[in-house]
């Protein structure tokens, strides 16, 4: 892990929440007085932000921290009303404990903070971080967490009026602070972009819609390719096809592609299915249907992680593949026992049209693997519920061979707190596909996680890949350290961590 290395100097970030991210500005000092203003304190006792501190009030948060056996770990909370020596109403003293904090750890240290204080009346905040390690980057870090977790969903309550808080965050190096914070928010309006994708309905995100959405990306550069059913079909594409007959709402191939580099491509596929019933193999038991809305939340991040890569020109060459279509029932939608021919020419017999997901994809990696000749592939999908039951909500599963790619992204998702744990792939799983009619069967029988991951591994011939499985990950019924409750845009930010690490080793 990085240390934080000690620096000098002042910034102050205006952030004004939850309004859009173009809102935020830097300035040199606090303005105005804020009447909430946070420290943090260390195990070993050190305070920071003293320096913007009288001593009357410093004196006063050592005999509170004393009083209150406040001994700084990682979160932990102290309030002091109307202190001395300051005009705030409310001091909140928050620990930092005593390791170096990942990026990650910082913002969520920034959203813990952000949700103590929305119960608060304030609307001022004043953050005080000087003398903490690395001032610039922990200020930066810190207001990007606040970000992520004072993101609202707004489009379906349009009258709400949600408070606005700013905040300013005052530490070392205003420059650098600011940079970093600029970086920060293109993650951020991937992350947002992905999540909002994601907490639309399914009457309003179709394949028809977010292809427009990805269109978007137009006036950054990005160039985006969308394909109708027509061209799927002449392309052979027959699995994408057939899995979005059910609908009459078409299937479609949507590419973004940001060419920041003349290196080979690094191709991101997102799975896309803009809602899930299962099919004729319909979700009748338990409650996960409601959820499925959310099935294109893979589409979603390697879309938001491409606008992160654009708006801060990040010189990778990276094309996002996104497959999409609607599993739907109806007289013309795929039955249980069809076969279907993918563009790579290997058939199918769909044994369980609930297990859509890796059709759709089969025909996005061949796709990829044809068309860009990537030098690495990942893809991300919400695949299975067996993945939910193994890792939870929290954990990404992750399936390559490749020891360069688990090591690089278990790395970047240790840094930004999207965590991956690797699960297997073997062929003992893909045996399990063996079908009587066709090359190959769309469900297997035993660990449902590394069996879908085997069927992926069909299409990606001898290319450099790995398989993320974000099940569960990408929504949030309680909410979590970087998001409020709904869609998390998770893996974004992971992505966008690893891409930057990429384009400054090449
Ligand atoms: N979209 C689901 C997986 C899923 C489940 C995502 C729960 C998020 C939360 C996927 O298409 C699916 O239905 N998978 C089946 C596959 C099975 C039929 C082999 C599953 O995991 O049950
Ligand atoms: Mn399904
Ligand atoms: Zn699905």
């Amino acid at each position: 892990m990085t240390k934080f290395p000690y620096a000098l100097g002042l910034v102050a970030a205006a952030i004004a929440l939850p309004a859009s991210a173009e809102t935020y500005q830097f300035t040199s000092e606090l303005k105005g007085h804020p009447t909430t203003l946070v420290l943090f304190q260390q195990q070993d006792g050190a305070l920071y932000g003293q320096a913007s501190l009288p001593q009357a009030t410093h004196n006063q948060i050592l005999r509170a921290a004393e009083a209150a056996q406040f001994s700084g770990k990682q979160g932990q909370k102290l309030e002091i009303l109307a202190p001395n020596g300051i005009k705030s109403a409310r001091l909140v003293v928050m620990g930092l404990g005593d390791d170096a904090l990942t990026e990650g750890e910082i913002n969520a240290l920034g959203g813990q903070l952000a949700t103590h204080l929305a119960a608060l009346p304030e609307q001022q905040v004043g953050v005080l971080t000087s003398g903490i390690d690395n001032g610039a980057e922990f200020a930066a870090q810190f207001a990007h967490g606040i970000e992520l977790k004072s993101y609202r969903y707004t489009r379906y309550t349009p009258e709400s009026t949600a408070e606005t808080k700013h905040y300013q965050v005052v530490a070392e190096n205003q420059q650098s602070a600011s940079a970093r914070h600029a970086a920060l928010q293109a993650v951020e309006a991937g992350v947002f972009m992905a999540r909002d994708m994601t907490n639309a309905t399914a009457g309003d995100m179709y394949p028809g819609s977010f292809a427009e959405q990805a269109e978007s990306l137009r006036k950054l550069g990005v160039k985006v390719t969308v394909l109708d059913r027509k061209e799927l079909e002449k392309l052979n594409m027959g699995a994408l096809v057939g899995v979005g007959k059910g609908s009459e709402r078409e299937p479609k191939l949507v590419v973004a592609h940001w060419q920041g580099s003349d290196e080979a491509p690094i191709a991101l596929v997102g799975k896309g299915i803009t809602f899930d019933s299962g099919g004729y193999n319909i979700k009748a038991t338990g409650t996960s249907i409601i959820y499925m809305k959310s099935d294109m939340a893979g589409a979603a991040t390697v879309l938001g992680t491409v606008k992160a890569m654009a708006m801060q020109k990040v010189p990778v060459n990276v094309v996002a593949v996104m497959p999409l279509a609607e599993n739907m029932v109806s007289e013309r939608a795929l039955r249980p026992g069809d076969v279907v021919v993918t563009g790579q020419g290997t058939t199918v017999e769909v044994t369980n049209t609930d297990a859509e997901g890796r059709l759709i994809l089969a025909d996005a990696l061949w796709y990829a693997r044809e068309q860009y000749q990537p030098q690495m592939i990942v893809d991300v999908a919400t695949l299975t519920g067996s993945k939910v039951r193994a890792l939870g909500r929290e954990f990404t599963g992750l399936f390559s061979d490749d020891s360069s790619m688990v090591t690089e992204l278990t790395y970047a998702g240790e840094r930004v707190g999207e965590k991956l744990w690797r699960l297997p792939l073997a062929p003992a799983f893909g045996d399990e596909l063996k079908s009587d009619i066709a090359d190959m069967k769309n469900t297997g029988k035993s660990a449902g996680a590394s069996v879908a991951a085997m069927f992926l591994h069909a299409f990606v011939g001898d290319a450099r890949w790995a398989h993320l499985d974000i099940a569960g990950d990408a929504l949030t019924s309680t909410g979590t350290d970087f998001a409020p409750k709904g869609a998390t845009g998770h893996g974004v930010r992971l992505l966008s961590y690893w891409l930057t690490e990429q384009a400054e080793t090449q």
